[in-house]
């Protein structure tokens, strides 16, 4: 049985006081009604607030990036080491804003990915076709190939301690989500495609659904059988939003 995960993904937003807040008011809602894993990927500046107030609760820490070299003249950059001296659990690698707007490729996102569990981190490995992809009929193709650039140098016991994300990017931040339909479309094909290898670490493998996923929707994408949870950017920013997410799942 897999156990359901909801990570929220908060981006660039907030400050050091709205973060507090919002982590304050996280813990409040933790209670028989949620029975998911619950995790929170907050900017790398308040990790460290994050881990401190979240120390009494169940919520899990994440980031949303790493660099992939493991230290060095790498100025501005941020390594796996540091991020589990912080005390993250689970680092986001291969978000569709980093693959687009800061040109990460298949082959550097498999290196932060191997460099997330080298030290002992689990790496959240997001993959989605753009609108352009979908349309043209591509999508299998994008996220076939998303997935062995990673299975290629890590491995398929890698997927043992690994969550995947599927993400369509044209569904991101744009208040239009996959259909439930669709996801599951998608994320029967990753399995398979993990499957391919092994079949034990497919069954266990947990794949997120990610773009738009508000209260109002969450339910029924969380039905799905290959639907583990959902990686949740704009709406995890508000606690009673992000609450009703959790307890759906
Ligand atoms: P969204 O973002 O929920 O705001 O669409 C999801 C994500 O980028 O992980």
């Amino acid at each position: 049985m897999r156990k359901r995960l909801v990570a929220g993904n908060w981006k660039m937003h907030g400050s050091r006081a709205e973060t507090a807040k919002l982590l304050n008011e996280l813990v409040q809602l933790e209670g028989p009604k949620i029975k998911a894993e619950v995790a929170v990927c907050p900017p790398f500046a308040y990790l460290s607030d994050a881990v401190r107030l979240l120390k009494e609760s169940t919520l899990q820490v994440g980031a949303q990036n790493v660099c992939a070299e493991p230290v060095g003249a790498f100025t501005g950059e941020i390594s796996a080491a540091m991020l589990k001296d912080v005390g993250c659990r689970y680092v986001i690698v291969g978000h569709s804003e980093r693959r687009t707007l800061f040109h990460e490729d298949d082959q550097l996102v498999a290196r932060k990915f191997m460099a997330v569990q080298a030290h002992k981190m689990v790496p959240i490995l997001c993959v989605g076709e753009s609108l352009e992809e979908r349309e043209r009929g591509v999508t299998e193709q994008v996220i076939a190939r998303q997935l062995d650039a990673v299975l290629t140098v890590a491995g398929v016991a890698a997927f043992a301690d690994a969550v995947v994300a599927y993400e369509p990017v044209w569904a991101i931040g744009t208040g239009k989500n996959a259909t439930p339909e669709q996801a599951q479309d998608v994320h029967a094909f990753i399995r398979g495609r993990i499957s391919g290898r092994d079949d034990k670490i497919a069954a266990g493998l947990r794949i997120l659904y990610g773009g738009s996923v508000k209260a109002a929707n969450a339910a029924e994408l969380f039905a799905k059988p290959d639907v583990d949870g959902g990686l949740v950017g704009g709406a995890s920013l508000k606690s009673e939003e992000f609450g009703r997410i959790c307890a759906a799942a």
